[in-house]
């Protein structure tokens, strides 16, 4: 069994996640977040905030889902925001085109597809594909567009699921630079639900129809793409897949050997190394790969993607793109508004860095990095999230329910939840089992109430990792548990 495979059946199982809309046959591409997998998701967003809104003095927006069509017009989206498709003749299942060329032939010569149509239906015809699920002839490739259309009170407005949350706050920053300093430069995050029609999603959480993304805009004068503040990060090391070839490279490297399009983009290059790593990803199963100008997405004059191996392969988690004022540019064209600003007494439309990253993913990835089979120490398979992200921070049981220790333990849980700390309760089974019940979903530290409790005001603290004990008293036990998750510490 693949890794994945186990991995889905334990998020069923464990809530972590699970196909949308159960009961009625399921379509692909949804997927929601159990109350396990919730809690580990917020952790995700609101580390994300901390480090890339919060910590630097950004701002953060909301902005809306449905967006009317002239904006997504002017983002390029109508016109080219396409996959290939080919529909069986026979059985009218559509497939993507270039996936299956690639895994039917290009990848076995190593070769990805050149982004022609033609392309596609040449090889097709010349490697006699049929259709992967009934064998019956293919048609012919056309493009068929990503976003999931709606009307704004009817057909007559146009209006579509947003697929990125990059536009809105586009379309907000005249507003939000006017308010905030009118000064550059000037960041924006978003975290929210952007859609995308996939046409055969597979692979679970990887490709959803309906995802989250947490999105940052940083928004800069084109003269000046100095990062304030470089030098600190400039001597950190990150590891950059360049054609083809995996090397490790400093910051200031990577703007010095042109890896990076500037400086700023080789700054977000090291905070999200350092995220990653914080969350639990391992290091050794990352890269971030600068993309040919030939894979650049339409409105980017440089991009490099954050890449985590998987049990799918290598995936894409994180893009970074230099979109320059292409966006404002054609918001200002489309909509007749201006979009420049005047900044050190000039007039001028502001370029942006964008770092775009995918929640679900991680997600996924995050599960399968920090998955640990059965030894002979722990005979259940259990998680191993830094404690920053897992989901209970702590565990609370009663050694038993009488002689008043369901009573205390209740009581030490109030306390632990109004200080704000995530808590799970649990008075029955026996303790052995309670405690692997907690290793299974994460959580990383195990408070237990005994006969002692009530008289001298200790508890016992059991570590996950190792599952070692210590002795601490009530009044510690917050201060503790902060200190622990903040070091990290999950042994003693
Ligand atoms: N905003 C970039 C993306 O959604 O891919």
């Amino acid at each position: 069994m693949q890794l994945h495979e186990r991995i889905l059946e334990l998020s069923l199982s464990r809530s972590f996640f699970f196909p949308a809309n159960e009961p009625y046959n399921p379509s692909a591409g949804f997927y929601e977040y159990g109350p396990v997998g919730v809690l580990i998701k917020h952790r995700i967003e609101e580390l994300w905030r901390n480090t890339f809104t919060k910590s630097d003095g950004f701002y953060e927006v909301e902005t809306s889902i449905v967006t009317p069509e002239p904006i997504l017009i002017a983002s390029g989206h109508v016109g080219s925001f396409a996959d290939p498709v080919i529909e069986c003749q026979k059985c009218k299942t559509r497939i993507r085109a270039d996936t299956l060329v690639e895994e039917v032939h290009l990848s076995k010569h190593g070769e990805r597809w050149d982004g022609k149509l033609e392309s596609l239906d040449r090889i097709v015809e010349e490697q006699k594909i049929g259709c992967p699920r009934c064998k019956g002839e293919l048609g012919k490739t056309f493009m068929f567009n990503l976003m999931f259309k709606t009307g704004i009170g009817g057909e007559q407005s146009p209006a579509y699921n947003r697929p990125e949350t990059a536009q809105g706050i586009f379309t907000a920053f005249p507003r939000l630079y006017k308010n905030h300093g009118q000064k550059l430069p000037m960041a924006i995050g978003q975290v929210g639900r952007s859609f995308r029609n996939e046409i055969s999603p597979r692979q679970g959480l990887v490709r959803m129809r309906e995802f989250t993304q947490m999105e940052l805009e940083y928004f800069f004068d084109p003269g000046d793409t100095k990062y304030p503040g470089f030098q600190e990060i400039a001597n950190e090391k990150i590891k950059l897949k360049v054609n083809g070839q995996v090397i490790a490279a400093t910051a200031g490297e990577t703007v010095e050997k042109k890896y990076s399009p500037n400086e700023i983009m080789s700054y977000f290059l090291v905070r999200q190394w350092e995220f990653y790593r914080k969350i639990g990803i391992n290091e050794e199963k990352m890269h971030l790969r600068v993309l040919d100008l030939a894979e650049v997405p339409h409105y980017s004059k440089g991009n490099i993607d954050m890449e985590i191996e998987t049990s799918f392969g290598w995936i894409e988690t994180i893009g970074n793109a230099y979109r320059t004022d292409y966006d404002l540019s054609s918001h200002a064209k489309q909509s007749g508004k201006d979009m420049s600003v005047f900044f050190n007494e000039r007039k001028l439309v502001p370029h942006v860095v964008e770092v775009s990253m995918g929640v679900d993913r991680l997600f996924l990835a995050l599960l399968e990095h920090c998955y640990r089979e059965k030894t002979e120490g722990k005979d259940w398979e259990w998680f191993d999230f830094p404690p920053v992200i897992a989901p209970y921070q702590v565990a609370v049981f009663p050694l038993m329910k009488k002689d008043g220790l369901a009573e205390k333990a209740r009581e030490i849980t109030e306390m632990l939840r109004n200080s704000g700390l995530d808590v799970t309760y649990r008075e029955s089974g026996s303790i052995g089992r309670r405690y692997a019940r907690a290793d299974e979903i994460g959580v990383p530290y195990a408070l237990t109430i005994d006969h002692d409790t009530l008289n001298d005001n200790t508890i016992t603290i059991r570590y996950r990792n190792d599952g070692k004990q210590e002795r601490i008293a009530i009044h510690e036990i917050e201060k503790t548990i902060r200190e622990n998750v903040k070091k990290g510490r999950v042994t003693l």
